[in-house]
């Protein structure tokens, strides 16, 4: 439980929340996303857990012995292999941020956060992305760093710090949410994040929601699924998904009630891109006592919970190399680092000098949507339909044991209909088939 909490809360409820919820008009976004986590969400974090609970073995194999045991097909493994295909190319630009974040500790050390003004924040984010040598060597930095911690196997030791660390960053966000709270733009931004305008959304904005309700909690690539092979037996899978889902849900709501006060009292544009956490929180950090030390806190704390996260996008495809070939597990993670290696590489470029498009979007901002809003909710319909219609009753009757009945037929209707139906119509809805 502690490794899945650490995989789901990162840099998606931090970085990723407000600044795709700013693009997209704040309110009705976030209601979308919350209705997302709640129905298509928490059915699917229970799902993965149970067939993981139930496979014993990494997405790939969890999914093939099941569905043969089930008496069905292997190409299920099918789910497994994109799983762990989305993992690799979401840490191609997660480590590419997660180095942003390393950089923004480095400046705080070197230089404070005491001077910070608007227009120095702005200049600071615009120098660290023009400059792709720097870019570059953060980027490596973090990849070396998630890559040691799977090719030494020692997961445990990081997923233990989760313990201490994940109630320390809540309180980091509560002080930040203290701090905005007595800041001119308090209301404005309440009523940006919670007033839902739904002529602002529109399709893409759906879909955006949802995409981000899947990256938020590391489901629909098996990540869950992995963990799930070792939560015991005594603990009711309801208890353990709901948990996971509240605390990642709440992370995510006390970042965005920490930065748009910020955005809204300095005047910042809400659709401002990636930037808006780097571009904001210096901000405040410059004006409270002891800011820089805060700063190296907050910063600091974030990039263990990227880390931890980071670490569950590599661990599946490591075992699964370890597991059904002869190597170890430090070439196996040294050669399945070098694909988000390459690929962080095409990213980091695109965000200053690469100028190629792909359906219109630059090169991370095409990996980062064909990830979240689309693989990622495709398995996440594959693992629900699986997991309601597929798996052997049986199976099904022994993962559910203990838990009240109607949980049981909540769970079963959510994962064989809601979540894959939900799934279904927010695609449909953005290519455009109801006519949008
Ligand atoms: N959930 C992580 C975050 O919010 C990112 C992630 C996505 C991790 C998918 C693993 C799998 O930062």
């Amino acid at each position: 439980m502690l490794a899945a909490s650490g995989s789901a809360v990162g840099l998606g409820n931090i970085w990723r929340f407000p600044y795709v919820a700013g693009e997209n008009g704040g309110g009705a976004f976030v209601c979308v996303y919350l209705l997302s986590v709640l129905l298509l969400g928490l059915p699917i974090v229970v799902s993965e857990i149970l067939l993981g609970r139930c496979g014993q073995r990494n997405p790939v194999d969890t999914m093939r012995v099941l569905a043969e045991r089930s008496g069905h097909v292997r190409a299920w493994s099918l789910v497994g292999w994109m799983g762990l295909a989305a993992g690799l190319l979401i840490l191609s630009f997660y480590s590419v941020v997660a180095g942003w974040l390393l950089h923004y500790l480095f400046l705080d050390l070197i230089v404070g956060m005491q001077d910070m003004t608007k227009a120095g924040a702005l200049a600071a984010w615009e120098h660290l992305l023009s400059s792709p040598g720097r870019l570059l060597l953060w980027h490596s930095v973090f990849l070396v760093l998630s890559g040691g911690v799977v090719a030494l196997g020692v997961q445990n030791g990081l997923e233990r710090m989760v313990k201490v660390l994940m109630p320390l960053l809540l309180g980091m966000l509560l002080l930040m949410v203290g701090y905005a709270l007595r800041t001119s733009g308090f209301s404005s931004a309440m009523a940006y994040l919670f007033k839902p305008d739904f002529s602002a959304l529109g399709a893409s904005g759906m879909l955006a929601a949802m995409g981000q309700a899947f990256f938020s909690l590391s489901i629909g690539l098996g990540v869950i699924m992995a963990y799930g092979a070792y939560l015991p037996r005594e603990v009711p899978l309801p208890r353990a998904a709901g948990w996971i889902v509240g605390v990642d849900t709440l992370v995510a709501l006390l970042a965005g009630i920490a930065i748009f006060p910020l955005v809204f009292s300095h005047g910042l544009e809400p659709g401002g891109g990636p930037g808006l956490i780097f571009q904001t929180l210096p901000l405040a950090f410059a004006q409270m006592p002891l800011g820089s030390a805060f700063a190296l806190l907050f910063f600091g704390l974030l990039l263990i919970a990227a880390w931890t996260s980071s670490v569950s996008l590599l661990e599946p495809s490591v075992a699964f190399l370890v597991e059904n070939t002869r190597l170890k597990r430090l070439p196996a993670t040294v050669v399945l680092c070098l694909l988000p290696f390459l690929l962080g590489i095409g990213c980091l470029l695109s965000l200053n000098v690469w100028e190629a498009t792909f359906f219109e979007l630059s090169f991370f901002d095409f990996l980062d949507y064909l990830t979240a809003n689309v693989m990622l909710p495709l398995g996440g319909l594959f693992i629900a339909v699986f997991a309601g219609w597929f798996l052997k009753r049986e199976m099904l009757a022994r993962e559910l044991e203990g838990t009240s009945l109607w949980v049981r037929r909540t769970w079963l209707f959510l994962a064989r209909w809601m979540a894959p139906l939900g799934v279904l119509v927010l695609f449909l809805y953005q290519l455009g088939v109801f006519g949008a």
